[in-house]
């Protein structure tokens, strides 16, 4: 399974790239906005600074919503760094262009997937990736994790290869559940990941362990 992070914050990229866990790193227009990064001169050089950081998959997103604009947008956003994924929403033209740069040998994530019905078409069109946003799912009482299970068993019955990108992931019972659910990806925050790290078990021996290793020495 592979642990991408959620966020245009350079420091938490790096503290997440440090812990050695790290395989890639999703962005959107709102991330990218709370880090204050505007212009398209300056997102491309975040993107850039983002890609030297990590040696995983950077997912880029395009801003247009009509086939031609996202075309020239995502071969721009590929064209910067090899890692870079181009982002692509679930619209009609967003479709087309997942086809479109399937066929060009240009990597994909198909954003804003809240169905089956959905990610079913995104296989189709051959996207890299399929983002099913489970806590957006669960904010409105509907089941995100439901949705990882029955996109997994339709992928599997046809043997797509589109990965599942579990994204909007809250807290680490959502990493938990992805990965027994067999999700190939989890997008979330530093902390449903560093989360994963605690156990009051885990305090507590290491605590014993060291005081019994210091009252033996003396
Ligand atoms: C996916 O790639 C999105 O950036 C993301 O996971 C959205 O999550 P949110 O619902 O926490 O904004």
């Amino acid at each position: 399974m592979k642990f991408f992070i959620d966020t245009a914050n350079l420091e938490q990229i790096k503290e997440a790239q440090d812990l050695g866990v790290l395989d890639g790193v999703t962005t959107n227009p709102s991330l990218m906005a709370k880090e204050g990064i505007t212009g398209e001169e300056n997102i491309k050089q975040h993107y850039l600074k983002i890609c030297e950081l990590v040696d995983g998959d950077v997912s880029a997103e395009v801003i247009s919503t009509d086939f031609e604009g996202m075309i020239k947008e995502g071969e721009a956003l590929a064209a910067l760094h090899p890692q870079i994924i181009v982002k692509v929403p679930m619209i009609k033209d967003g479709i087309k262009a997942l086809k479109y740069f399937s066929d060009n040998g240009i990597k994909t994530n198909c954003t804003l997937v809240f169905s089956a019905g959905q990610a079913l078409l995104a296989a189709k069109a051959g996207a890299t990736y399929v983002s099913p946003f489970i806590g957006r799912l669960d904010d409105i009482s509907t089941n995100g994790l439901e949705l990882i299970e029955k996109i997994r068993l339709i992928y599997d019955n046809y043997g797509f290869e589109t990965e599942i990108l579990a994204a909007s992931v809250r807290h680490t019972m959502h990493v938990i559940d992805c990965a027994e659910i067999g999700a190939d990806v989890i997008t979330g925050p530093l902390s449903s990941i560093t989360g994963l790290l605690n156990h009051p078990l885990t305090d507590i021996g290491l605590e014993k362990f060291l005081a019994d290793h210091k009252k033996a020495a003396q």
